[in-house]
């Protein structure tokens, strides 16, 4: 941890007015951009940095995920996704973020067997989970549950304990499809399922949602082999909104249960996780071939604030390598399920070639990002577009733990506390008339009740 070269090298920051000028370190990290250390700024300046959005900020050390959206790379520990999506299964990408090195054999076994004996939830919950709405959105509901757990789970939620934070990793990683399943299961008004330990995770998850107590599942090794890629895929990526949250939300010393449902919060919006629930809807607007022109034509109208959706990424300004993976997995589940004439993969075809060669597609550096492609997936595995982002959680949920927990670890870590450029009113004094105001207010709703 904490890896840094700290090189005799300073960059200096001069104000234009009055002359003063600042020195500040250069940190370099093993690849990627160096960064300005500017946490002396504000005693050797009086100033604060600005910058909404985060766009140029570095909030942590990190050696999980690299990105380098230039080049449309992501490496894991290292690795990138592309092999590791080829190669390997969900459960050793989840140990290569948790623990920094891909597992042997032994350390597969006790990893998978842990994992698959965290996955039954405490009985309570399934009592817990009655209390939502039959038409409640499911992440509405795996956000609630997920941040219950640290009601049920009181013996891992001692952040200080690494045995704890280990537990608490473990159960969540194991926990979350479970809960992900029972979301789906009520929503639709059908009996929970328990999970099944021959399964593998992904099966497991498949068998959870789709079985139902009158027959036997069978999983289909085509369809689990695509579902433990997209959670591959979805595994972790770096400092964005979600996991920054969860970041955030842990630096006050939150649980990590209640992390991760804050995190589970941030993905939900449509920038974000909800954009390939959004995909789909776009595609099914779009309705036909030939209406895909009006559809670009809409995205490029300023005064629209029409988005063609999974297209275009804080941080890539090429393809997404996750979405060249996706892409090729849609294909493959397509085939295997007969459904190679789906008219949203035709359409998702079309759109993509005609973005990809339009002029404001390509000065802006707008691409296909990850969710372009996976709902098509989902969609054909039998998804409804509700639980899209359910599936991108039980994915990120591993990232997120392995994040929380590297900043946990980190010497450095205190509580995230932003500054602000403050543009409201100067010192104002409290006006004798504004208290006359309130109470004759209050004397007229008192007489009209
Ligand atoms: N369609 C049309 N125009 C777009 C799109 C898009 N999908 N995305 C960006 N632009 C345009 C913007 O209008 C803006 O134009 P301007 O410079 O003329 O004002 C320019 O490209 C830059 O866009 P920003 O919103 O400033 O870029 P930012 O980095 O903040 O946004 C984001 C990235 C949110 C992903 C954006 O591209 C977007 O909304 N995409 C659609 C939603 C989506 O697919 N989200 C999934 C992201 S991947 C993930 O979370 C797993």
């Amino acid at each position: 941890m904490n890896k840094v070269q700290h090189e005799n090298h300073t960059m200096t920051l001069t104000d234009d007015l009055t002359g003063k000028s600042v020195k500040l370190p250069v940190m370099k990290g093993t690849i990627g951009p160096d960064v300005i250390d500017v946490r002396g700024i504000y005693g050797a300046a009086n100033k604060f940095t600005f910058d909404p959005g985060y766009s140029v900020t570095g909030s942590c050390i990190s050696e999980l995920t690299y990105i380098d959206g230039d080049e449309g790379i992501l490496l894991h520990r290292g690795y990138s996704i592309e092999e590791l999506a080829e190669k390997s299964d969900f459960l050793e990408v989840a140990y290569l973020l948790l623990n920094g090195e891909l597992p042997n054999i032994t350390e597969k076994g006790e990893f998978v067997e842990a994992i698959t004996h965290h996955t039954m939830v405490h009985e309570q919950i399934s009592t817990f989970f009655r209390g939502f709405r039959r038409d409640a959105h499911p992440m509405a509901i795996l956000c609630g549950v997920t941040g219950a757990l640290s009601a049920f789970y009181h013996d891992s939620t001692d952040i200080h304990d690494p045995h704890q934070r280990m537990i608490a990793s473990r159960r969540l990683i194991a926990k979350m499809p479970t809960l992900a399943a029972m979301a789906y299961k009520y929503s639709i008004g059908q009996p929970f399922n328990y999970p099944k330990n021959e399964l593998n995770y992904a099966e497991n998850f498949l068998q959870m949602c789709f079985s139902v107590p009158a027959e036997d599942y069978v999983p289909d090794p085509i369809v689990s082999n695509a579902m433990d890629k997209i959670l591959i895929l979805h595994a972790d990526h770096e400092q964005n909104a979600s996991t920054s949250t969860v970041r955030l939300a842990g630096s006050s010393g939150a649980n990590p249960f209640a992390c991760i449902a804050a995190g589970i919060a941030s993905l939900w919006g449509p920038a974000h996780g909800g954009a390939n629930e959004a995909v789909i809807k776009m595609l099914e607007e779009i309705g036909d071939v030939s209406n895909i022109q009006k559809f670009i034509n809409k995205a490029k109208d300023k005064n629209d604030s029409f988005r063609l959706m999974g297209f275009g990424h804080r941080v890539y300004k090429n393809y997404d390598p996750r979405a060249t993976v996706m892409k090729e997995s849609a294909h493959e589940v397509l085939e295997e399920l007969n459904m190679q004439d789906d008219p949203l993969l035709k359409i998702a075809i079309e759109l993509e070639k005609i973005a990809l060669k339009d002029e404001y597609f390509i000065s802006k550096k707008l691409f296909p990002n990850v969710d372009f492609y996976s709902g098509i997936i989902l969609k054909s595995l039998g998804f409804p577009t509700s639980m899209f982002t359910v599936l991108f959680a039980i994915g990120r949920t591993v990232g997120w733990i392995s994040q929380w927990k590297e900043m946990i670890e980190d010497p450095i870590n205190k509580i995230g506390r932003p500054r602000q450029l403050y543009t409201g009113y100067k010192s104002r004094t409290y006006q004798i008339e504004s208290t006359r105001e309130k109470k004759s207010i209050f004397n007229w709703l008192w007489k009209k009740n």
